[in-house]
């Protein structure tokens, strides 16, 4: 009776270690996976900015919808882009005719920025017309890289609802300026 009773407790105590470590896995790994409200959201702005530079942002990628020139997919996307030194810079997608010639919306405000002086973005916010969140596209991914792989990528609902990624979540083993370093080093 000794015996089965010690092998009981030896059972509790291993269902009661698998199940913490399980939950505290599937905590790491949804981290920034499900979509919040910003009601949800305090100190989540992991590259030193406010809440309502958050929320400014969000807005600014919606609002730059309007402006979407797509007569072709009526897909409409916004970006808004944030600098070091707290300005938005947004843009939106600008088809054309020729389709191939078509510049997302997330290009639009870097190249928009970038022309305006602005090199350091500690957040990007993208928005569609879509219910589920939309992430960026494969050439958009490695633009955003080459401005640094810190920046936070805000996937956005109209109802301002949304998923925080990395850069480098989404462009991983990304291709950067240091790896064209460390080629001419070798020459
Ligand atoms: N589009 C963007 O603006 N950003 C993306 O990351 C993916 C696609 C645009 C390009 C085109 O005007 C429309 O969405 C459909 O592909």
């Amino acid at each position: 009776r000794f015996q089965s009773s010690e092998s009981f407790n030896h059972l509790i105590v291993v269902v009661l270690v698998t199940s913490v470590l399980r939950h505290t896995t599937s905590k790491i790994n949804n981290q920034a996976r499900p979509g919040y409200n910003m009601a949800e959201i305090t100190n989540d702005c992991t590259n030193n900015y406010q809440e309502s530079t958050l929320t400014s942002l969000l807005k600014r990628s919606i609002k730059a919808k309007e402006h979407s020139h797509s007569p072709y997919s009526k897909f409409r996307v916004g970006a808004a882009l944030l600098t070091d030194t707290g300005e938005i810079i947004d843009g939106c997608n600008v088809e054309n005719a020729s389709y191939g010639l078509t510049i997302c919306a997330e290009r639009t405000a870097l190249v928009k920025a970038v022309s305006m002086g602005f090199k350091i973005f500690p957040a990007i916010a993208i928005t569609t017309d879509m219910e589920e969140f939309i992430a960026p596209c494969g050439a958009c991914r490695q633009v955003i890289a080459e401005f640094g792989l810190d920046c936070d990528v805000y996937l956005v609902k109209s109802d301002l609802s949304f998923k925080k990624l990395s850069i480098s979540e989404l462009l991983p083993m990304a291709f950067t300026s240091t790896d064209l370093e460390s080629a001419s080093m070798k020459k």
